[in-house]
């Protein structure tokens, strides 16, 4: 131990890593979850809190999947772009969403969204360029950010005022457009959007994203469109912001994920779609850099996937699973009057706690007590009642973490036994109001 030490002196790592040393969300309420499961007797703990499936993918996923294995050639290196057979399936998926502007040049295949946004980043990034982020944000954008030299712009997408009377809607959700306007500058070099949104459930409108596409459009600048929950819309329709004009078309990166479509976020595989295959190509490039290509049996089985989805209508008749999976919690909010976000889309609910009466003396561990009051709620529900939920503050800068200090998200990703146990136990919150 103390020659690991002695070496360790001699270096200096990457100066972000030693600034950045405090436990995030997903760290600390695994570790809360971890050593409740030990003091709770005989209770399962019901995980509702990181976005992973408690099911496995669909049969038709997990044979392309063995099957791909069984092929020598494909255990080895992928193109850096992408498998031809996962290109193909992808131009086939989108073609019908972006028309005719899609065809292979325009994919990127990608090791999960995650590093598809790190790779647009860091294709197009130079020290001290400015990325416009919309908050709440999904936490993996900000170090992506910063470590490519970016400098992050927060802009706030205001709750609704009445979030903690009644129930509220995604489209409830204001982007603060004053905020929008005067943070751009000839700085700003990308905005990172997230539509369906997670945490919030907010699907972005036709009128908000051209109204986005022209700000963006005057301004040159790039538009990364994380896309990953884009068949988990409860909506009419879900708009694109590639599909407003040709000029935002040609700014747009847009992000999907494998994951989030097959139950399969293990899989780590995703893409980048681009009419702008210049801009794409930079995208590649930075990719290359980052892992060389993404694992070649599980493009295959992408590729497989899609091909079946496509045949067997799956995309929509798993939003009509989803629906059903949102009606067990929100039936068990209703019952306790428990007022929460209906999402338009995503795997995720909000729900607001402001009603539940914590006893004030509870005790909470001492790295709790600078947080914000969600992560105590968080805590108190995983050692209570044996509910795991993420704190989204998490998703927020400290001084705008007022706006959802108490409220809680959860994923509905699990089996409809799971969630309704989870209902089940929800009912014990009785006590508390
Ligand atoms: C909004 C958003 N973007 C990106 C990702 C990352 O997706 P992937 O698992 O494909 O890297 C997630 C995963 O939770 C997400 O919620």
């Amino acid at each position: 131990m103390k020659r690991t030490l002695n070496r360790m002196t001699k270096i200096t790592p990457n100066k972000y890593f030693q600034k950045n040393t405090s436990k995030d969300v997903w760290t600390l309420t695994n570790e809360f979850a971890a050593s409740a499961v030990g003091k709770s007797e005989g209770r399962e703990l019901i995980n509702l809190g990181q976005g992973f499936f408690s099911y496995s993918p669909p049969q038709f996923a997990i044979n392309a999947a063995k099957s791909a294995l069984d092929v020598p050639l494909v255990n080895q290196y992928s193109p850096t772009r992408g498998r031809p057979s996962l290109i193909k399936s992808l131009v086939e998926l989108y073609k019908p969403v972006f028309g005719d502007f899609i065809d292979n040049q325009n994919v990127l295949v990608t090791t999960g969204a995650n590093e598809g946004i790190l790779s647009c980043l860091m294709g197009i990034l130079n020290a001290g360029d400015e990325v416009i982020v919309f908050e709440p944000f999904f936490d993996q954008y900000i170090p992506n950010i910063e470590l490519c030299g970016g400098v992050v712009r927060y802009v706030p997408i205001h709750p609704p005022k009445e979030m903690k009377t009644r129930n509220t809607t995604g489209d409830e959700w204001q982007i603060d457009w004053d905020a929008l306007e005067k943070t751009f500058n000839n700085k700003t070099k990308a905005v990172i959007i997230n539509t369906p949104h997670n945490p919030i459930g907010k699907v972005f409108t036709e009128q908000e994203l051209t109204k986005l596409a022209q700000l963006c459009v005057e301004h040159n600048t790039v538009v990364i469109s994380d896309e990953v929950y884009e068949h988990l819309y409860f909506t009419e329709s879900f708009p694109r912001i590639a599909n407003i004009n040709e000029d935002i078309a040609n700014l747009t990166l847009t992000v999907g994920s494998a994951g989030k479509s097959f139950a399969a976020t293990g899989w780590r595989i995703g893409w980048i779609i681009s009419k702008n295959d210049q801009l794409l190509n930079y995208v590649s490039k930075a990719h290359t850099r980052i892992c060389f290509a993404s694992p070649s049996p599980l493009q295959e089985a992408c590729a497989g996937s899609i091909e079946h989805a496509l045949k067997i209508d799956y995309f929509p008749k798993m939003r009509e699973e989803y629906r059903k999976k949102f009606e067990i919690l929100t039936t068990a909010f209703d019952k306790l009057g428990l007022n929460y976000t209906q999402p338009e889309g995503t795997y995720f609910i909000l729900v607001d706690f402001s009603k539940v009466k914590i006893p004030e003396d509870y005790v909470y561990p001492e790295e709790l007590l600078e947080k914000a009051k969600d992560f105590r709620i968080s805590y108190w529900l995983i050692n209570e009642i044996g509910i795991v939920a993420i704190p989204p503050t998490e998703f927020y800068i400290k001084e705008h973490e007022k706006d959802a200090e108490t409220l809680l998200r959860f994923a509905v990703c699990k089996e409809d036994e799971y969630l309704a146990k989870a209902a089940e136990r929800f009912q014990l919150l009785k006590d508390y109001l």
